[in-house]
């Protein structure tokens, strides 16, 4: 059976792959590395078992190379990562930090334990990236594909896009088994309310202004986290050694769009359920006004990305990849995820969190 260490696994997309994983493959032995920043949340694995948390930093790489030898891992699905665009720019060095220090001590443990010590044992060193290492598309350039240089422009894209090469070279040059996949924009459970899609349900539901940075004509292409984690766990048990997939939910929207979606879907949900103006009284729908009406135009966040588009071709001829449903039944399901799952989102944003964060694991 395999045993998996999955770094950042009590952060969104780590989270989700984790139950993915255990539902999955029950008798796999999974280990979560999570350092418990403010986007990591233990309550993220409730549920589950037989996984274990190890509270601890992926750059601490005396700690990963004896979890590698110690609990016998042949698979890392990296996660961890600083992983917001604004925090990236308001404070740079926490990226360069985890996403390239971080990555590299992993790869350092990896290449130790798998390829120095002689273990013989097979392995994977699946590294999770973003499309955002591309760069920047104009409306009419084709999307991203594997072979589309690499042009970073935030503090977090660049300090992904070092990840990606350090993960390459140590595929080219000791011979580690890597693969890499590049996703877009994931919304889904468990997504901390920083995100746009979170951030604007919240505020919604409190009354609060929608804050649309510029003209809100970004383009993204959605992607729902179970779809990516079925990608992931393709690439990690077909993907080719030494190779990247793009990995793309099928919906390339304007940011204008989806707040249009999302304003319509409460609206739905409170015109369907009359105890949401109860719980929400600040929220305009349970006043009978529409949720766009907080749509607020604010300045543009710098060096925005104009438009992210991937094309999937690779993952879908090579894994069998292909994102199950649209963008607006998704974001339904996702929708009626946070309005059921209020005491998750209140708790993230307390203070209560983090001093429970701080006895519980120091
Ligand atoms: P997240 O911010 O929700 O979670 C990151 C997790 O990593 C948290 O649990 C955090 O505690 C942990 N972590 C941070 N620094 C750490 C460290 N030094 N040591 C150990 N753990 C640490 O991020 P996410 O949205 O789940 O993203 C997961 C991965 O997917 C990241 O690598 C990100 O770059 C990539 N990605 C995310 C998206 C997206 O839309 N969210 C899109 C493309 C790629
Ligand atoms: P975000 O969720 O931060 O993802 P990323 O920057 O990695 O694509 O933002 C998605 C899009 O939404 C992006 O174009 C920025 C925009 N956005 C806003 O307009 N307002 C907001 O408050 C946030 C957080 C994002």
């Amino acid at each position: 059976m395999p045993n998996l260490l999955i770094t950042g696994g009590a952060g969104f997309i780590g989270a989700n792959f984790v139950h993915h994983w255990a539902k999955a493959n029950p008798a796999d032995t999974l280990i979560v590395l999570d350092a418990l920043t403010y986007a990591g949340n233990p309550a993220n694995l409730d549920g589950l078992e037989g996984v274990e948390l190890v509270h601890g930093d992926i750059r601490d790489t005396d700690l990963a190379t004896n979890l590698l030898r110690d609990r016998q891992i042949d698979r890392i699905v990296h996660f961890a990562a600083e992983s917001h665009v604004d925090r990236s720019i308001a404070g740079p060095d926490a990226f360069v930090d985890t996403n390239v220090i971080g990555t590299h001590s992993l790869l350092k443990a990896a290449r130790k334990v798998w390829l120095d010590e002689g273990s013989g044992r097979a392995h994977r060193f699946h590294h999770i990236s973003t499309d955002e290492v591309y760069g920047t598309l104009s409306l009419t350039d084709p999307a991203f594909t594997e072979d589309t240089p690499y042009a970073p422009n935030s503090p977090y894209s660049a300090s992904k896009a070092g990840s990606d090469h350090l993960v390459r070279a140590y595929h080219h040059t000791y011979g580690l088994d890597t693969v890499t996949t590049n996703c877009s924009n994931n919304y889904g459970p468990y997504q901390f309310p920083e995100k746009l899609i979170p951030l604007f349900i919240i505020n919604a539901l409190h009354g609060r202004p929608l804050p649309i940075y510029g003209d809100g004509m970004q383009i993204r292409d959605w992607l729902y986290v179970e779809d990516h984690c079925t990608g992931i766990a393709l690439a990690l048990t077909k993907g080719r050694a030494g190779v990247t997939y793009n990995i793309g939910g099928g919906a390339e929207l304007p940011n204008l769009t989806v707040i249009e979606t999302l304003c319509a879907a409460i609206d739905k949900a409170f015109a369907a359920d009359e105890t949401l103006a109860a719980r929400f009284p600040d929220a305009p729908a349970a006043k009978g006004q529409p949720t766009a009406t907080l749509k607020t135009h604010v300045t543009d966040r710098p060096g925005h990305d104009r438009r992210y588009a991937i094309d999937e071709t690779k993952a879908r001829t090579e894994l069998g990849y292909q994102a199950a449903h649209g963008f607006e039944a998704r974001f339904a399901e996702t929708l009626h995820w946070y309005l059921n799952n209020e005491s998750w989102w209140r708790a993230v944003l307390s203070g209560e969190y983090r001093d429970w964060i701080a006895k519980q694991y120091g």
